[in-house]
């Protein structure tokens, strides 16, 4: 069979060597908080700001239209999840419906995602420390900021990235429980967020309303406008995606990823809205839309800076949830790569003692920290944000095609409207994907050259379908 052709057989998706297998020990509360902890991040707290700098208060309108791309994902993830509970996510469902080539593509793009998404973080968390800590601060500016931004090296963005690894190669129990704190932390600030912002909500500072209109360019020949914008608020809703890769982790998937995927969504959905009309209520746009800790900032020109400080020491305790869930995930997409035969081997190999992948998550912790190190917030954000619509618009599709190839087969979970979710969720995402900056796209289809190179020196012969002829 070409490998073009060869596809996984979904019956047997699920069947692994016991020494290759990773251990069940999740269950939907821990799966719900680590859909939270990946979603409620560095796109909220920062990237919220650049959004509004691209859309003005209109951006508002690019969290609603990100909200609903993502949510039709989410709906086509939850039923691929549950019907494939194995790990490898959209990796794994491409493999078993569009075949091993475009599998391979999503899988490579998936490894972009979640490097770039946990550098991405730890850059915006970086931030947030430095915010809070202030003038005490113990390092110089050289070591706080990256070149682009007038330093040498990001060096917290660094340490937060090795300090993650450390705590997920102890193991994933002990990791989901204190993920599971830190997420009420992180809710708990933005509450307070909402509830002393809209004391100061003030209607005159939606107007103008959409300065820079729906898609436009600006003096320089960037993209903005409200799409812009929501290709880049997208980074603030995807996360849900993650937890998925633990499938093969949950003791009852069928209920454990439906109300981690479809329950972490919704109510991401809920409190971005809260925060972000609190948020543009209160101050006018502009001025909040330069800042690189917005919601501090907006807190600060309230008067109210114990309520600041809290939310930046907040996001310093929290933030690194984000980086936990998305280097977990990546660390299984390299694990079943290479269990697939795609990627070397040894990669596969998991730690008798924690169940958990150990060299994988230290290379992934390695090349995210190179990135953290030296690359500015909304170039790395962008980055991600490519990577993450290619997996989605897999999703969706896999989701119809299996809808139409075997629609008896049965579902746990089933999306509603399914012929209208699928293609829209596909399209929305492909929308997004060509208002990103055209040097986003350029790295893109760079990185998966690379990866396509790969596939055919490597891959295409060590596959472990192909061997099995
Ligand atoms: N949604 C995640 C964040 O905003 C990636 O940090």
């Amino acid at each position: 069979m070409s490998f073009w052709t060869r596809r996984k057989a979904i019956d047997t998706i699920t069947d692994q060597a016991p020494e290759h297998r990773l251990r069940p020990t999740l269950s939907w509360p821990h799966l719900l908080a680590l859909g939270v902890g990946a979603i409620v991040g560095t796109g909220i707290y920062t990237l919220i700001g650049v959004g509004a700098g691209l859309a003005g208060p209109a951006v508002i309108l690019s969290f609603l239209i990100a909200g609903a791309v993502c949510a039709c994902a989410a709906l086509s993830y939850a039923e691929l999840a549950t019907m494939m509970p194995a790990a490898g996510s959209a990796y794994t469902y491409s493999y078993a419906v569009l075949g091993e080539f475009l599998a391979w593509i999503v899988g490579w793009s998936l490894i972009l995602e979640y490097t770039v998404v946990c550098a991405a973080v730890a850059v915006g968390w970086s931030a947030h420390a430095t915010e809070f800590l202030g003038p005490h601060g113990l390092l110089p500016h050289a070591l706080l900021v990256g070149p682009a931004e007038g330093g040498v090296i990001n060096l917290p963005a660094v340490a937060i990235t090795f300090a993650v690894a450390a705590l997920l190669i102890r193991g994933m129990r002990e990791s989901a429980g204190a993920n599971a704190v830190l997420v009420a932390v992180k809710l708990a600030a933005l509450a307070a967020f909402v509830v002393i912002a809209a004391r100061a909500f003030d209607l005159r500072h939606f107007t103008p309303f959409m300065p820079q209109g729906f898609f436009g360019h600006a003096a320089d020949g960037s993209k903005v406008g409200v799409m812009p914008a929501a290709s880049i608020i997208f980074f603030a809703f995807y996360g849900f995606d993650a937890i998925s890769t633990a499938a093969e982790e949950t003791r009852n998937p069928g209920r454990d990823l439906t109300i981690g995927i479809i329950g972490s969504m919704a109510l991401c959905v809920v409190i971005y809205m809260a925060v972000a009309l609190a948020a543009l209520g209160a101050v006018p746009t502009d001025a909040f839309a330069r800042s690189a800790a917005p919601l501090v900032y907006v807190l600060d020109r309230l008067n109210q800076p114990l309520a600041a400080g809290l939310v930046a020491g907040a996001a310093v305790v929290a933030l690194p949830t984000v980086i936990l869930a998305f280097m977990y995930g990546q660390s299984r997409i390299f694990f079943v790569m290479a269990r697939d035969g795609l990627l070397p081997h040894g990669l596969s190999r998991v730690s008798a003692k924690t169940g958990a992948p150990g060299p994988v998550t230290l290379v992934t912790a390695a090349i995210a920290a190179a990135i953290a190190g030296f690359l500015p917030l909304k170039d790395i954000a962008a980055l991600a944000n490519a990577g993450t619509l290619c997996a989605f618009i897999a999703v969706a599709v896999c989701m119809v095609l299996l809808r139409i190839r075997e629609p008896d087969r049965p579902r746990v979970f089933r999306a509603p409207l399914w012929w209208l979710i699928g293609p829209a969720g596909a399209l929305g995402c492909l929308y997004l994907f060509t208002t990103l900056p055209q040097i986003t796209i350029a790295l893109f289809f760079v990185w998966n050259g690379v990866g396509v190179l790969t596939y055919l020196l490597y891959g295409r012969r060590a596959s472990l379908l192909a061997r099995a002829g």
